[in-house]
């Protein structure tokens, strides 16, 4: 029997088709064609002014920092509980991340935590919408409008997530995706930075292009900054997902519901949390064991790689890795981030293809059960 990957994309002939067309015009003229009708197709799906295609999501987050002029001496708010990609480029720019807490539901940035970390010099907040799921956004921007805070939403894992009726990416003043190959829309690699702020997004344009401005052609460059731009075959894979937004965002929700269902009634069990205002496009179907199972992550990741299925860990703090070792931040989050350090030992992302069958998830689900010893 095939191994169950944990991971992968939804192609067809469309992006095929896309691909090809830009790999054989995509060029001299014609070069900047696919990556801008990526751009407008996906600021209007998600209802945005401005969307600026890029190499990946951390380089919009580090574009996003460096636009609000975020720098050494500044701190960002970031969850504890997420990929080290959300708080690395707080470090590009030379600001400190300072690691709050989850909320225990949803297991993204808790408001009441981010009011424990703010400080005078707490510049910005940066929540995460985590494996698709979406924190508090009303909460956060009360903190944030208290304090004159800007919020810079990682929206890599939550395309077609919603928080009252906003899609995510809409949530903050600024925010970014991924496309990494795992994604929900992929162009292999790659990210989009969106936002309703023309100073935000006149910025970034200068800053994403060596410090010129848009359209200059006299090789001007008025300050040093950075080189972040999609490739139009990578845009033209992302075109075409997006035209297929609503099918591949159902199909999320559809492998969630298959694993709601054949995982219902297991003691001990919390998969992903939708709560009543929100949207969750359940990017990785998320296991938390209660510890009582006495399955912790690793010893449960080892256990479905001999059944031939993939899965991977949930996020550990990253208070907790190496990374942050010695750091003054770290030291104190890993005693004031009890739920992030109390689930983030028994929780496991589940095989979430896009093209998983329903028959695959029916073996997942029935080893899963067999090895926790419940039926
Ligand atoms: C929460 C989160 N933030 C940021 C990123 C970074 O995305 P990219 O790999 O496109 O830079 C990822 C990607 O895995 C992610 O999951």
């Amino acid at each position: 029997m095939d191994r169950i990957p944990i991971a992968g994309p939804g192609i067809t002939q469309r992006e095929i088709d896309y691909a090809t067309d830009a790999a054989a015009n995509g060029w001299y003229a014609r070069a900047g064609e696919y990556p801008r009708r990526f751009e407008d197709a996906f600021a209007k799906y998600l209802g945005v002014k401005h969307a600026v295609s890029l190499p990946s999501c951390t380089s919009g987050l580090h574009l996003a920092l460096a636009a609000l002029g975020i720098g050494p001496g500044d701190e960002v708010i970031v969850p504890d509980l997420t990929w080290i990609a959300s708080a690395a480029p707080i470090t590009y720019v030379g600001a400190t991340p300072v690691f709050a807490d989850v909320d225990e539901r949803t297991w993204c940035l808790s408001a009441m935590s981010v009011r424990a970390c703010l400080t005078e010099n707490t510049k910005a907040i940066l929540p995460v919408d985590l494996y698709g799921g979406v924190p508090d956004y009303s909460a956060l921007r009360t903190i944030a409008d208290e304090h004159g805070l800007k919020i810079i939403e990682d929206a890599a894992e939550a395309i077609g997530s919603e928080f009252d009726g906003h899609k995510a990416g809409a949530l903050g003043d600024v925010a970014a995706f991924s496309f990494h190959g795992s994604k929900t829309f992929t162009t292999g690699e790659g990210g989009m930075l969106v936002t309703n702020d023309d100073a935000i997004h006149a910025r970034v344009m200068q800053l994403r292009d060596h410090g010129r401005e848009p359209g200059d052609v006299q090789f001007n460059n008025t300050e040093v900054a950075f080189k972040y731009k999609m490739p139009p075959v990578s845009a033209a894979i992302g075109l075409a997902q997006v035209e297929r937004a609503e099918e591949l965002v159902a199909r999320k929700r559809e492998i969630f519901d298959w694993y709601r269902r054949a995982l219902a009634g297991v003691d001990g069990l919390t998969l992903n949390h939708e709560p009543a205002n929100t949207k969750n496009t359940y990017w990785m179907v998320t296991a938390v064991l209660d510890p009582m199972l006495e399955w912790p992550k690793e010893k449960l990741m080892a256990a479905l790689d001999t059944e031939d299925i993939d899965s991977r860990p949930m996020f550990h703090p990253l208070s907790s890795l190496p990374a942050y070792d010695g750091q003054a931040e770290a030291v104190v989050a890993r005693k004031r981030n009890e739920v992030s350090y109390r689930l983030s030992p028994w929780g496991l992302n589940l095989p979430s293809a896009m093209n998983l069958t329903r028959a695959q998830v029916q073996r997942v689900t029935e080893i899963f059960r067999r090895i926790i010893c419940v039926s």
